[in-house]
């Protein structure tokens, strides 16, 4: 049983906590390491497959083949999962999934985004309490690992205290408290003074969470955690610096990381999207102005892992491995053929598709961004156009609305049409149905959907968080 006192932990972060990451944090020094948040619905999709070749275990969707959870057994002994989940039930149907693979179980109570909220999760369940203790007295019950939950904190410490406590009465093994509350951004200060109260005021273990913006030492992370007087520290953004942050004996220039990094990507066979993330982050976090500039246009401009490695004297490496890979047939596992999205929210697709599931539409991940259109580009201007020409009914617009966001079902000579991504604006819910449908008839010159499609891949996570709010 793993314990949570004293313990250096990688944070959950969705994209950031992928399996290179996790294995660099350990390897550096971190004792714990969180998967990023995976939720229910689109787990309990997916099958367990031992996957040989790269000695990893993947959790593969079967319905559109991505994998949704990649990992190994130099982690096993270390790695919590976090899911996402609303439902007591279906929390211990994914526990019971994966329990063989991971050594304890969290639970998100922390994530603010509506994309998590709408669907009753995250930062949700502090406010029903009632449904949170089912969910962790349930797991408690039928899982034999440590079952944990990461929360936020309320604007009165009182209440936090309460919740704490009462979240601690399900059996519970620690709790990993981020001192904000649901409404504060990452850019406010953290209150430290809260999470000591809620460690003061608990019998289980506190982990602190939260105070990236003062740590840029190891040593300034066991400053953090007397602070909090915390049993633990679990660490995100300071991570997407640099991972090595984990390091008893310091930290190691970010272009060394880098390398550590890839080199784990490619034995991984990691997605390029989210390599290209993570190095990303990092060197937007630390270079300056004109080297930020020449790293963006020559990296990402890459189209696959050999010209990322190219940069970091590996391309030899990455065409060896991945060779070999291949010669023992080996299949990359794929990605979204316009973008990567799914990357950042595989989840609500799965749950968006579900939906869908009882009508014959045709759907993909796109998204309608008015300053890419020209007039005559526009898509609904297109498919009007199409059907002129073709002698038949203009599509017809079915818009739908759920928890504050739009969907379009566009229908079109007997064939339906939806995006996966809604939108707040009624109208660019419509132009983004007509945009899947040009897509799926071939209205748009090949070039023109790979332009639409690097973009949406440049975009960054809070810019595609924002569009698709
Ligand atoms: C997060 N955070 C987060 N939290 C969580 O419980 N599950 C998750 O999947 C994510 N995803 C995520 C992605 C990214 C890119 C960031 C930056 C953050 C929140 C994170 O775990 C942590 O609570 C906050 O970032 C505060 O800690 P730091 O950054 O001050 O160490």
């Amino acid at each position: 049983m793993i314990s949570y006192c004293n313990k250096l932990i990688l944070a959950p972060m969705v994209r950031g906590s992928r399996l290179p990451t996790r294995l660099l944090a350990l390897r550096y020094g971190a004792d714990l390491v969180y998967t990023d948040e995976l939720i229910d619905l689109s787990l309990l999709m997916s099958k367990r497959r031992v996957n040989d070749i790269l000695g990893t275990v993947d959790y593969v969707n079967e319905a559109n083949g991505y994998c949704t959870f990649r990992t190994c057994p130099e982690e096993k002994d270390r790695l919590i999962f976090q899911m996402g989940t609303a439902n007591p039930d279906r929390a211990v149907a994914l526990a019971k999934l994966v329990q063989n693979d991971v050594s304890a179980i969290d639970v998100n109570m922390g994530c603010p985004k509506p994309y998590s909220t709408d669907f009753g999760m995250g930062a949700k369940l502090l406010l029903n309490a009632d449904n949170a203790k089912r969910i962790l007295t349930n797991l408690v019950k039928n899982i034999p690992l440590p079952i944990t939950c990461k929360i936020r904190i309320f604007d009165n410490v009182e209440d936090s205290i309460k919740l704490a406590k009462e979240f601690e009465s399900t059996g519970i093994s620690a709790i990993a408290v981020h001192g904000r509350t649901k409404k504060q951004k990452s850019t406010e200060p953290v209150n430290k003074d809260a999470i000591r109260q809620i460690a003061e005021n608990l019998k289980i273990p506190v982990i602190a969470n939260g105070g990236s913006d003062d740590i840029e030492t190891y040593d300034d992370i066991e400053k953090f955690r007397n602070d909090c007087g915390a049993s633990s520290v679990m660490i995100a953004r300071g991570v997407q610096k640099n991972v090595s942050i984990f390091r008893k004996e310091g930290l190691i220039p970010h272009e060394e990381v880098t390398r550590d990094y890839l080199k784990l990507c490619v034995d991984y066979d990691n997605s390029l999207a989210n390599t290209k993330y993570v190095i990303g982050k990092m060197y937007k976090a630390n270079t300056d102005k004109i080297q930020k500039k020449k790293f963006s246009r020559e990296f990402e401009d890459a189209e696959s892992m050999e010209q990322i490695c190219r940069h970091w004297g590996l391309k030899d490496y990455c065409r060896e491995v991945h060779g070999a890979y291949a010669a023992k047939g080996h299949v990359h596992l794929p990605c979204s053929p316009l973008t990567q999205l799914e990357d950042i929210s595989t989840e609500i697709f799965e749950y968006r598709k579900h939906l869908y599931k009882d009508e014959n539409i045709k759907f993909s991940l796109m998204k309608f961004i008015r300053r890419y259109f020209g007039l005559e580009t526009l898509p609904k201007t297109l498919v009007y156009g199409y059907a002129g020409r073709n002698k038949l009914p203009p599509p017809v617009y079915e818009t739908r609305r759920e928890d504050r966001l739009y969907y379009t079902v566009i229908t079109f000579n007997g064939q339906k049409y939806a995006s996966l991504i809604w939108d707040r604006e009624k109208r660019n819910a419509e132009q983004t149905a007509a945009l899947v449908m040009c897509h799926h008839l071939g209205l748009f010159e090949e070039h023109f959907l790979t332009v639409i499609g690097c973009l949406l891949d440049h975009l960054s996570n809070d810019e595609i968080r924002e569009h698709m709010q």
